[in-house]
């Protein structure tokens, strides 16, 4: 069987906000416990929508001061950024020939993300999911911790890989380059694995605090929408106090909470934050009105938040400390991506 790994990605274009550090985050810290883990700043995935950004390496280092001020150890696990790995985009291009053009016309990212003038998207950001899927695969990954608005393209990953293991199985086969995995009732020999998400928990999708439909974004133009890991106590507890909400005071059971999404998004928030179930804030705060359950989560917020602001600016302030933490990184993720691409190239011949 594959052996357990951990790989993930954030984009460093626009402010981390609490979605990223509930969805996916904070769970890249728990996992360090337990796996060997690989956290990658995916700066070729900024580029798909805008090319140029002039801040792109600065929101590098930014990301990479949350990852470290958040708890990842870049000594026990990695920590680099993409674009330092050549090899990311090279089995891309591959996948890309592996994928079919359906396949990404299906993913929905890409329908949000293009909007009505498909055809004047770039061909990256259709291809998007093709480089995610090398990101994750050119470290044979097993597991990838990620927010619900990424499951149709752990899907895409794994069916990627299956195709893969399928057209050069015999190849495969005769270099003795698979490994032997349990797919339902049969075990096969693959040379990728069909990697899992890790999607759990009440915060696997955080959404807008001012409107209940849409998902917390980097990319939404309101920043009243989000609170951003940077913060200050004030802003955390205006924005929380502005946060859209119904007239209706807390329900006092789980399942008023059904078609009310602001109140169940913060209700959520709150249980993510204390790290307690959404059953016990309801049991809690039931009953109550939004003017006296706010306040708590806005200090809650500050409380959980507050430490780590300030653990990334200490850290940001030192450019060349997190410069060689991602030189680092991206040594040692090289060499772990390139023994992946010796078996790729020998499969396919090149
Ligand atoms: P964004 O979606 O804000 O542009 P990224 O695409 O860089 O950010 O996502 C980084 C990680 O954060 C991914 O694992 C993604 O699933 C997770 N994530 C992003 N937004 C949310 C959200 N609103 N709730 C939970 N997780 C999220
Ligand atoms: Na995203």
């Amino acid at each position: 069987a594959f052996k357990p790994l951990v790989f993930s990605g954030v984009q460093p274009t626009g402010n981390l906000h609490l979605g990223n550090y509930l969805g996916a985050i904070r769970k890249f810290v728990a996992l360090q416990e337990t796996h060997d883990c690989i956290y990658c700043v995916v700066d070729l995935h900024s580029i798909t929508a805008q090319l140029v950004h002039d801040d792109l390496v600065e929101q590098t280092r930014s990301i990479t001061a949350a990852f470290l001020a958040s708890g990842i150890d870049p000594k026990k696990h990695i920590v680099f950024n993409q674009s330092r790995v050549p090899q990311h985009a090279e089995l891309a291009w591959i996948f890309n020939c592996v994928a079919r053009i359906g396949w990404m016309n299906r993913m929905t990212q890409f329908k949000d993300k293009a909007g009505k003038d498909r055809e004047n998207a770039s061909l990256g950001l259709l291809a998007y999911p093709s480089l995610m899927a090398a990101d994750i695969l050119v470290y044979r990954a097993t597991h990838v911790p990620v927010g619900d608005d990424q499951k149709q393209h752990l899907e895409l990953t794994r069916d990627i890989a299956a195709k893969f293991n399928n057209d050069f199985s015999a190849r495969i086969a005769s270099l003795g380059l698979g490994v032997e995995m349990e797919m339902g009732e049969e075990t096969v020999n693959g040379f990728f694995p069909l990697t899992e998400p890790l999607i759990e928990g009440p915060a696997t999708r955080v959404m807008s605090l001012r409107d209940g439909s849409k998902k917390m974004s980097k990319s939404d133009p309101s920043d009243l929408s989000r609170i951003n890991l940077t913060d200050d106590a004030d802003t955390i507890s205006k924005k929380i106090r502005k946060a859209k909400t119904d007239p209706e005071p807390l329900p006092s059971e789980l399942d008023g909470l059904k078609e009310r999404p602001e109140a169940e998004n913060l209700v959520g928030i709150y249980a993510a934050l204390s790290e307690r179930s959404r059953e016990d804030v309801i049991a809690e705060f039931g009953g109550q009105q939004f003017s006296a359950f706010k306040p708590a989560l806005a200090d809650l917020a500050v409380d959980r938040l507050a430490p780590i602001a300030a653990e990334m600016r200490r850290i940001s302030a030192d450019r060349a400390f997190v410069d060689s933490v991602l030189r680092d990184g991206g040594e040692r993720a090289g060499a772990k991506a390139e023994a992946t691409m010796k078996g790729v190239r020998e499969i396919i011949g090149l």
